[in-house]
């Protein structure tokens, strides 16, 4: 009996000292971290981050119950400037790292591939630079990657293609360059894709329309060229927004998009898409808004587009070669706000329409 007092009393120290060494190396960590922030002009941490009491208590950190590490950092809007150091790769039971809009620089350490743990990862909104970590696809936990409006470029790593549990993957307003790699199509989970305003070239690779998960996919503002595939639409049945506006792809708008059933927001302004608008695209009932302004496509509108499409609130086609008239009644598209359709060759008084506002 006393000897397995003993061996509890033992163990309990031992359990005691692991939680009391590993809870000082998160507090190093952390401290580390602070001694990177060169300006906290609301002086958040001074007063606050005291060695006095627990991290656990320290603003912007959340512990775990059991163990007291750390497993969540958010400093959203905490307006810090400074540098991420390799230290906070020193918190392994991070899940979730949030340090958007703030004002932090230089590169994201690769010491934070250390962070097996991590599920999120936000920096959205700030300077950092450097390439976009390859690291990024040895994270086995990682679901969500925010990067957008900072100043990394370079390509996307093919790497990053490696997590089979990222769900969102958000690059936009970055100098990201090169070609999105095939690898893409490998994600199974993947739901939203955003890379807007970068400098993507080659074609979209067809990979990305193998992803049966994916609801939202965003690459406006690139260079992309080439034909959209004719058979894009077979997987990507769950898609609810395809934005590809402001790129410079060209030939027909596939016919097949009449198969995104679940399509609310079809946008491929100012590219150099040809041929007819498939009649296919007025026949999907749950379209919000349509944008297929500054192209050349020709064709007219369907007389019954009323019937069609009864949640249309913004239809923009203005700056392509469409013919005929307006149909009669797109007065009963009773949803519809705004209707573009000028520099057209549409006949009748409808030549010149540019803006008709719905008041209702
Ligand atoms: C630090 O801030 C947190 C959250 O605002 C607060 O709960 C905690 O008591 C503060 N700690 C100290 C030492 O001021
Ligand atoms: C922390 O401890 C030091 C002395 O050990 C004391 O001067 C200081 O006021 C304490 N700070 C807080 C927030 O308790
Ligand atoms: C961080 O905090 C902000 C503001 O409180 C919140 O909007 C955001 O969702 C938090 N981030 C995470 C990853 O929970
Ligand atoms: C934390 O990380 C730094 C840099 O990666 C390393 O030099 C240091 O030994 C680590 N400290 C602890 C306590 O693990
Ligand atoms: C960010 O830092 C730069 C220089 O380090 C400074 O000029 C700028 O005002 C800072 N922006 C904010 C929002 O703090
Ligand atoms: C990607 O995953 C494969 C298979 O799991 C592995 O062999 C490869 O090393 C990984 N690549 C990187 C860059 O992590
Ligand atoms: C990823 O996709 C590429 C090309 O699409 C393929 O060759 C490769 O085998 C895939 N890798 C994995 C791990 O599935
Ligand atoms: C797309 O998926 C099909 C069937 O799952 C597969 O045979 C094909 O290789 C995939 N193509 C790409 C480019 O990933
Ligand atoms: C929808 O997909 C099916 C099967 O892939 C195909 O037979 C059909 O023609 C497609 N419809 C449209 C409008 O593309
Ligand atoms: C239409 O697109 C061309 C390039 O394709 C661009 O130069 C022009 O500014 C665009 N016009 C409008 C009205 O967006
Ligand atoms: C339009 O959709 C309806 C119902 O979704 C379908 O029955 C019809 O065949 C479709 N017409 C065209 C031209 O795709
Ligand atoms: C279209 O609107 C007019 C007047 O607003 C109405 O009389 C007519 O029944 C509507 N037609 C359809 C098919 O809804």
């Amino acid at each position: 009996m006393e000897k397995i007092c003993y061996l509890i009393a033992v163990a309990v120290l031992l359990v005691n000292c692991f939680a009391l060494y590993s809870s000082n190396t998160d507090e190093e960590a952390l401290l580390a971290f602070k001694s990177g922030i060169s300006s906290d002009p609301y002086e958040i941490l001074a007063g606050n981050w005291s060695t006095n009491t627990s991290i656990c208590n320290w603003v912007g950190v959340s512990c775990s119950r059991n163990r007291q590490r750390v497993v969540a950092l958010n400093f959203s809007a905490f307006n810090f400037g400074g540098i991420i150091g390799p230290h906070l790769g020193n918190l392994t039971f991070l899940s979730s790292l949030d340090v958007s809009s703030n004002n932090f620089t230089g590169i994201l350490p690769p010491e934070l591939s250390n962070l097996r743990h991590l599920e999120e990862i936000n920096v959205g909104f700030n300077s950092f630079n450097g390439e976009i970590p390859s690291w990024f696809g040895t994270l086995p936990e990682l679901k969500r990657i925010l990067l957008n409006n900072n100043n990394f470029a370079g390509s996307i790593p093919p790497s990053l293609c490696n997590n089979s549990k990222l769900q969102t993957l958000q690059m936009d307003y970055n100098f990201i360059n090169g070609i999105i790699p095939q690898e893409i199509g490998n994600h199974s989970d993947l739901e939203s894709i955003s890379v807007k305003y970068n400098q993507l070239i080659g074609s979209i690779p067809f990979g990305i329309f193998n992803m049966s998960s994916l609801r939202v996919l965003d690459l406006s503002a690139n260079s992309l060229s080439r034909r959209l595939p004719e058979n894009m639409c077979d997987n990507i049945q769950k898609l609810t927004g395809l934005y590809l506006s402001l790129n410079q792809l060209s030939g027909g708008i596939p016919l097949e998009i009449g198969n995104l059933s679940r399509l609310e927001i079809l946008s491929i302004r100012g590219g150099s898409l040809t041929g007819i608008i498939p009649s296919f695209v007025f026949n999907l009932s749950t379209l919000n808004i349509i944008d297929l302004s500054n192209n050349s496509l020709s064709g007219s509108l369907p007389v019954d587009i009323y019937h069609k499409l009864p949640e249309l609130q913004e239809l923009y086609l203005s700056s392509n070669q469409l013919t005929g008239g307006l149909p009669a009644n797109v007065g009963n598209l009773t949803r519809l706000k705004y209707l573009f359709l000028a520099n057209n060759r549409l006949i009748g008084m409808f030549d010149s329409f540019q803006i008709i506002k719905f008041e209702r």
